[in-house]
């Protein structure tokens, strides 16, 4: 008995950022980003829309999606990096938001890997007998605490939310799933302040460390490795190979971290999911978002044997297996 995913849903905030509105705020220009990152473009929510309001909407979207009610829903395991609050829990605010009253909640922090991990999570409810029906919601409103000053950060993240039902099913399901971290590497990619660690004062605001800080480049270089690496391990584990996958859905940090990836991989690119160039990074959503829009265009058919593969601050890392059953 496996778990697998029985709908899916996404939402994105209407208004769209593009590269050229970024050259009006800070010192970059259109080609930089597009030749550096891949993208084009990103959604920003407004001012008073926080990650559970993307997060619902997403969520009763894919419940939707399920043939299911609200109330049907056992757990909701949320992955934020910009959670609503320290606590309480994202997914408890989401379950009052879409009234989902006979289901537990919990957050899982993981930054951009924490839908992986959600997932991972959620399957081993699902085939530990638990829980029936779990929601996994990926949701991001990255706008708020992204420096607008910081041309190095600035131009790369997005808002949004994906989110998708796991329950038992008889054929296909999440095949393997793999988890990683490397805790030496946590300051690489950080939101200092407001913390236990450095909390909220006068200092810390002046010093604008409640925004996203990254070495991007050391970054840039553990997302190729654990990328290759994850996605060799994934496969083997299962006693399959590359030329049994469909289809690559990666977290969308940067189109040079995809494609140097692949190319190590050998791989095919036209197998590999990429959006970034429409919604930029949007950490724990981008994936969900990803796996949506993949499934509504129809480039994923029941059998086909897909990786989802994220990697990110903490540092984390992981991937999950699908035989696609829908
Ligand atoms: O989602 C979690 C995982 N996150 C990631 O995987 C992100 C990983 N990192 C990256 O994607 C890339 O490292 C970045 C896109 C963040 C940066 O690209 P890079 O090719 O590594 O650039 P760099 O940081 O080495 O900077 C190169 C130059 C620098 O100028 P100097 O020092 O050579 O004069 C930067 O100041 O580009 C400059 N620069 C910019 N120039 C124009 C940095 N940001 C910008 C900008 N516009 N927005």
């Amino acid at each position: 008995m496996k778990a697998g995913i029985i709908g899916i849903g996404s939402y994105l905030p209407d208004k769209v950022i593009s590269n050229y509105d970024l050259e009006k705020k800070v010192d970059t220009s259109n080609e930089w980003i597009i030749e550096r990152t891949g993208i084009s473009y990103r959604r920003k929510a407004n001012d008073n829309i926080c990650s559970s309001d993307l997060g619902a909407e997403a969520a009763k979207l894919s419940i939707k999606d399920a043939n299911l009610e609200p109330e049907d829903i056992d757990l909701i395991i949320s992955a934020s990096s910009s959670p609503d609050r320290i606590f309480p829990a994202t997914a408890c605010i989401i379950q009052n938001k879409i009234r989902a009253k006979n289901a537990a909640a919990f957050d899982i922090q993981a930054a951009c890997t924490g839908f992986i991990y959600a997932l991972t999570t959620a399957a081993q409810f699902i085939v530990g007998g638990q829980y029936k029906n779990i929601l996994v919601v990926g949701s991001e409103v990255l706008s708020k605490v992204t420096d607008w000053e910081d041309r190095n950060t600035c131009v790369l993240f997005g808002d949004g939310a994906g989110a998708v039902v796991l329950s038992k099913v008889k054929w296909g399901g999440v095949i393997n799933s793999i988890l990683g971290a490397d805790g030496n590497g946590s300051e690489l990619l950080e939101l200092p302040a407001g913390g236990t660690k450095e909390p909220a004062d006068f200092d810390t605001v002046k010093k604008r460390r409640h925004y996203i800080k990254m070495s991007g480049n050391e970054v840039f270089k553990f997302a190729v490795k654990v990328f290759e690496d994850c996605t060799r391990k994934v496969i083997k584990e299962a006693d399959l190979s590359l030329n049994d996958i469909d289809l690559i859905i990666p977290h969308q940090a940067n189109i040079r971290i995809i494609d140097a990836a692949i190319k190590r991989l050998k791989f095919p690119r036209d197998r590999v999911v990429v959006n970034l160039s429409n919604y930029g990074n949007m950490s724990s959503a981008s994936i969900p978002v990803a796996l949506d829009e993949a499934f509504r265009m129809g480039r994923i058919k029941k059998g086909h044997k897909i990786i989802l593969i994220g990697f990110g601050a903490g540092l984390t890392w992981g991937a999950n297996l699908i035989d696609w059953n829908l």
